[in-house]
């Protein structure tokens, strides 16, 4: 990597401050993933002649065969439009590539600030044009009238996989309002419950959140669980699109939502 290097501890604040320039809510939100133990692990500092000008990085999902999330992505405002954010992006989906990267993924936000206008719009011109493409656009999802967008791009070809289709005992075991939402909900799961999931099972989960003071429920699921999308058809989910290749080739994550 030409321009980008490990992010230390010692670099939080100026990572911050960039980040800050930005958004002061994202700024927060990413402080306190940073300062977790290993919180800067796979993590990148973007600098240009010594001044740290932007920062990306990447997660892995557990479960999943050479899957990547990029990670906050930004370059301090001061310096935006200059072809940095390009540049950066290039390197890390280069380094991803690399290290064995199969499909990578991205979220943005379709957010309009008041005063700012579409601040992701930028990063989503750019993420299309470096080869990412819309798989899932959740709306409503962070907030009221404030969509998630959901980006893939494959990094190698597509192996020709057969998954075979399988029942599960899916069983909820608790519910949760999702990070950097105002009260969109998840439900946490387990496939080794006594029954194959009902109906039932899923209003359980939807009065509980709704009694926490839920606006929607988002869930997701391999897409070879046979038995599980009939329960929450019926329970008033609706089907919200599909991550192709999610875990490996040929098995997608499916999702649903519900707007309360
Ligand atoms: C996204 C971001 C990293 C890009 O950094 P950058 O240094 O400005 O990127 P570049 O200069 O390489 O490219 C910017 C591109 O966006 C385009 N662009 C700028 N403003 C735009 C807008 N309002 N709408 C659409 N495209 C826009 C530019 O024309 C340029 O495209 P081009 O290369 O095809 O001409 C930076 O804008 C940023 O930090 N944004 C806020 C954070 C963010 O959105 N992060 C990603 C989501 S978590």
């Amino acid at each position: 990597m030409k321009n980008l290097r490990e992010m230390q501890e010692d670099d939080i604040d100026k990572v911050v401050a960039i980040i800050d320039s930005h958004d002061e809510d994202d700024a927060e939100e990413a402080e306190a993933g940073y300062r977790q133990i290993g919180g800067t692990y796979d993590n990148y500092v973007y600098e240009i002649n010594g001044e740290a000008l932007g920062v990306t990085g990447f997660s892995i999902p557990p479960g999943c065969e050479q899957t990547y999330w990029l990670s906050w992505t930004y370059i301090d405002e001061k310096h935006t439009n200059k072809g940095h954010g390009r540049k950066m992006l290039s390197e890390i989906i280069e380094h991803i590539k690399v290290a064995g990267g199969r499909k990578l993924f991205v979220k943005v936000s379709d957010y309009v600030d008041p005063e700012d206008g579409a601040i992701y719009a930028a990063a989503l011109h750019l993420y299309k044009s470096l080869g990412f493409k819309v798989e899932i656009t959740h709306k409503n999802f962070y907030d009221k009238g404030e969509a998630q967008i959901i980006l893939g791009m494959r990094l190698k070809d597509k192996e020709d996989l057969m998954i075979e289709d399988k029942i599960c005992n899916i069983q909820f075991d608790g519910v949760f309002e999702i990070a950097e939402t105002d009260n969109a909900y998840s439900f946490s799961w387990h496939d080794q419950g006594e029954y194959p999931l009902e109906a039932e099972d899923v209003k359980v989960g939807i009065d509980a959140v709704k009694a926490d003071g839920a606006r929607a429920v988002f869930l997701s699921f391999p897409s070879h669980i046979s038995n599980i999308e009939e329960p929450l058809l019926q329970a008033g989910f609706s089907s919200a699109g599909t991550l192709k290749d999610y875990y490996q080739d040929g098995l997608d994550e499916k999702h649903y939502s519900l707007y309360l």
